[in-house]
């Protein structure tokens, strides 16, 4: 079989496994221990200048090459015009975005830079797959210097509708610049008719009909084995002896603007003013994870949510018990795997998202016998699998109030239906599944 080479800003650690991975890495585990695998990105560190020749470590079949970013490249690429302009902008979020010629040149200059660095390392018959926002330009630099190899991008974030992003200066470009990859993927029917109507706008009708919805999955079976070896655990003990038989709402989320915290800790204050039989019964424990924190939006999110907190507990707390536990740390994968599976509620309400597998694992979680429920934003590309949610617009508090309290309300006959209906897809439209069909599609049906 032939080489599967993955370019995505973020490399995974190779030293870190399985437990502590990125959502990426696990997702594309079964296609790279089926085959030679090359994986190439920024190295995470900065440098005084982007390196011109990666750095190269060999784990079993994989490689990791990956390039340090110069100081000015990593502002203008990385914070810039990725961060500062597309994530937002992507994100249905244009009042949020800036933009300046400096970032959009940045962001040029180091596809750029991947591409030559990558090119001399590159075979003819590998398959190349490049992931998310920070490359949309990458396989027309690499076409430009003579790479003729099959080239897929996957976009892991939303696609807008075509008069939002064509908003965006040189929203045009960008787009001819996709029309340079085989197979562009994306997570939802949606994002696939914005993306293939904002193509087809500039001119790129071609490239349109390469556009296809593949939505990511989890592997739901490991998830599921480690929330159970979870519950053996010390720490899940303490925290479950914590908790005094209140019941737990969990949410878990990069600490990001996107995630709809504030308005979501809003509703949560809501419910306990508004449902006042919850008071003293429940506990709420968010894990959000600062993500990065360099970037002005994401630290004025930090104060709002600081002070949210604060107005909560405040509030409502007693002596003995505080409504909201908030943490900015991450937990990792195997304990919050418990945590999940001892939570009555899960609470995902993001404004906009890709997909949310937070979503998938918390269902993947559950004991089928007594499970919890799940309050799912609206917005949230995980919507179309999970049937059995209970769904909310995340702007309106009032809407999460009233669904927190329907949720911890809810009797065990309805929870395990609404269970039933969720893990149907979660279990079967895994990570593996999403993997193959993508490829399958990008190296055409014979050798899928
Ligand atoms: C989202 C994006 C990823 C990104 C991740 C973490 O999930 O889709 O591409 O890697 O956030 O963000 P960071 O900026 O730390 O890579």
């Amino acid at each position: 079989m032939n080489r599967l080479v993955i370019v995505a800003n973020r490399v995974p650690n190779p030293r870190e496994r399985g437990a502590t991975a990125g959502g990426l890495a696990v997702a594309l585990k079964d296609a790279l221990t089926r085959r030679e695998a090359l994986w190439f990105g920024w190295s995470g560190q900065i440098a005084e200048a982007t390196a011109a020749e990666p750095t190269e470590l060999r784990v079993g079949r994989i490689t990791y090459a990956t390039l340090d970013l110069g100081r000015e490249d990593y502002r203008r690429f990385y914070q810039g015009f990725a961060n500062g302009s597309l994530w937002p902008t992507l994100h249905y979020r244009l009042g949020l975005a800036h933009f300046s010629r400096e970032d959009h040149a940045g962001y040029r200059k180091v596809n750029a830079a991947f591409a030559a660095a990558l090119a001399p390392m590159l075979r003819p018959d590998d398959t190349v797959w490049a992931h998310d926002f920070h490359l949309f330009p990458f396989a027309a630099e690499l076409r430009r210097l003579g790479g003729r190899q099959r080239i897929g991008f996957f976009l892991h974030v939303p696609f807008p509708p075509g008069g939002l992003f064509c908003a965006l200066p040189r929203a045009e470009e960008l787009l001819a610049d996709l029309a340079a990859y085989d197979v562009i993927g994306v997570q939802t029917e949606d994002d696939a008719g914005n993306l293939r109507e904002a193509l087809a706008g500039a001119g790129q009708a071609e490239a349109a009909a390469r556009v296809h919805a593949f939505p990511i999955g989890i592997e739901a079976e490991p998830f599921t084995a480690l929330a159970e070896k979870a519950m053996a655990k010390r720490e899940t003990e303490r925290f479950r002896q914590s908790l005094v038989d209140r019941a737990l709402i969990i949410g878990v989320d990069r600490l990001d603007y996107t995630k709809g915290l504030p308005q979501r800790f809003c509703g949560y204050g809501q419910l306990l003013a508004r449902f006042k039989g919850h008071r003293s019964r429940v506990t709420y424990l968010q894990v959000a994870p600062v993500s990065r924190g360099d970037v002005a939006q994401y630290r004025a999110l930090r104060r709002e949510l600081d002070e949210w907190v604060g107005r909560i507990n405040g509030a409502y707390a007693e002596p003995d018990w505080a409504p909201l536990r908030y943490m900015t740390r991450a937990v990792a994968r195997p304990v919050l795997a418990g945590f999940m599976r001892m939570a009555r509620v899960g609470l995902v309400t993001p404004l906009r998202d890709g997909m949310n597998l937070v979503a998938k694992e918390y269902v993947a979680a559950q004991d089928p016998d007594d499970p919890g429920v799940l309050v799912l934003s609206r917005f949230a590309g995980a919507v179309a699998q999970l049937p059995g949610a209970l769904l909310v617009n995340p702007l309106d508090p009032d809407e999460i109030a009233e669904a927190l309290d329907q949720a911890l309300s809810m009797n065990r006959a309805e929870r395990r239906a609404r269970f039933d209906d969720c893990a149907v897809s979660v279990r079967q439209d895994g990570a593996r599944a999403w993997c193959r069909a993508f490829l399958g599609v990008l190296e055409g049906a014979n050798d899928a």
